[in-house]
């Protein structure tokens, strides 16, 4: 008896390492068989999307960031709930909810109960960054996450950085995480499109003229007052025509290109044209500058870099020992059923 018990308690054991490992194990073109054509759903609908209005495709881009951050990547960024971690301050402005429902609904359509959130989530992000770059930003996806089943604001504001942070505090930020200075820097360079709200940065305003040029200071005041807390676009290069000639004329951009995602967000930093404070302390330590210039100077190497950046933002894995499943809806756990 003893001993058929302890067999049994022994099978469970080694069962249950098989799932925490299976579920470990990102494969590309891991719907292959269970799912064909998914990825190309997901970019049919990120496309569509991004058509319609580009802001969209910066929402996924940072959604990638803010999900694999906190609790790896499982899509608890997107469970709704009272103290869910999309409450969090931190999470001020993600958006894309609605198309990732849209898109869920899709996969379910073709192939119920197969395809996580987590994955499609993944694939959007690499297919809005992509989009967003004219095919610049690519990587092949690795698949196979699972859903979680915990979001709470407290692990979203504990885990994501803080655009009031200090280099000691964004270095030490993502080096929890495993990612060194030069992928911070090569990750920040994201801020080249979407925008954020005048309470992000509140504190630029009144910076001194070393951390921000007093023309572009000027033009950020200026948005600010509009409102309670507008949005205000990350890139000058966005800003209306007649605005950026008013402020930084030598900023007005030869070719128009509108949300675009490339390495402009060094040259912007260099000339202290960059929104929030975490930009501009990437000056203010050796290493990460050298790297700002770098990546000023070859935009290239910026792209490929920040393609391989991404991949690795999307392996972060789920704490040990917590369970997953595929959600049915991406906004709530099966069991709300
Ligand atoms: C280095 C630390 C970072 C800090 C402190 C930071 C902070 C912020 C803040 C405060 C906003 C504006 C939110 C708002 O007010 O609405 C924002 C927007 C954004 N962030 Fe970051 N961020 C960081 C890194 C990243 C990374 C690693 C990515 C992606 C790889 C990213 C992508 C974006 C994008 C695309 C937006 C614009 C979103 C939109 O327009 O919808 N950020 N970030």
């Amino acid at each position: 008896m003893m001993r058929s018990t302890a067999a049994a308690a022994l099978v469970a054991v080694v069962l249950a390492v098989a799932v925490a490992a299976e579920a470990s194990e990102l494969k590309v073109g891991y719907y292959d068989k269970s799912c064909r054509g998914v990825e190309n759903v997901v970019k049919w609908h990120v496309i569509k999307a991004i058509k319609a209005d580009r802001k969209v495709g910066a929402a996924l881009v940072r959604l990638i960031f803010h999900d694999c951050f906190v609790r790896g990547c499982d899509a608890s960024v997107l469970l709704d709930g009272p103290d869910s971690e999309k409450t969090a301050p931190i999470n001020i402005g993600l958006a894309a909810f609605e198309l990732l429902d849209e898109i869920k609904e899709a996969v379910e359509d073709r192939c119920p109960g197969v395809v996580s959130c987590s994955d499609i989530l993944i694939y959007a992000a690499r297919d809005a960054a992509s989009a967003m770059s004219n095919g610049h930003v690519y990587f092949d996806a690795p698949a196979g996450r699972l859903d979680g089943m915990v979001s709470r604001a407290a692990d979203a504001q504990a885990d994501l950085p803080d655009s009031t942070f200090t280099i000691e505090q964004l270095i030490e930020n993502f080096k929890r995480k495993n990612f060194t200075i030069e992928e911070m820097v090569i990750l920040s360079g994201a801020h080249a499109i979407g925008g954020g709200h005048c309470s992000s940065f509140r504190a630029r305003l009144t910076a001194p003229q070393e951390q921000i040029l007093p023309a572009y200071r000027g033009l950020l005041a200026g948005k600010c007052g509009a409102g309670p807390d507008p949005i205000v676009v990350n890139n000058i290069r966005d800003e209306d025509p007649k605005a950026i000639a008013a402020s930084v004329p030598s900023f007005l951009p030869k070719v128009r290109k509108i949300e675009f995602l490339d390495n402009s967000y060094y040259h912007n930093n260099l000339a202290r044209i960059v929104t929030f404070n975490s930009d501009w302390q990437l000056l203010t330590e050796k290493e990460a500058r050298g790297h700002v210039h770098e990546y000023a100077d070859n935009g290239t190497l910026w792209d490929e870099d920040f393609s391989d950046s991404l991949l690795k933002l999307s392996k972060l894995p789920l704490p040990k020992g917590s369970k997953g499943e595929i959600r049915k809806k991406c906004r709530y756990v099966n069991h709300h059923y």
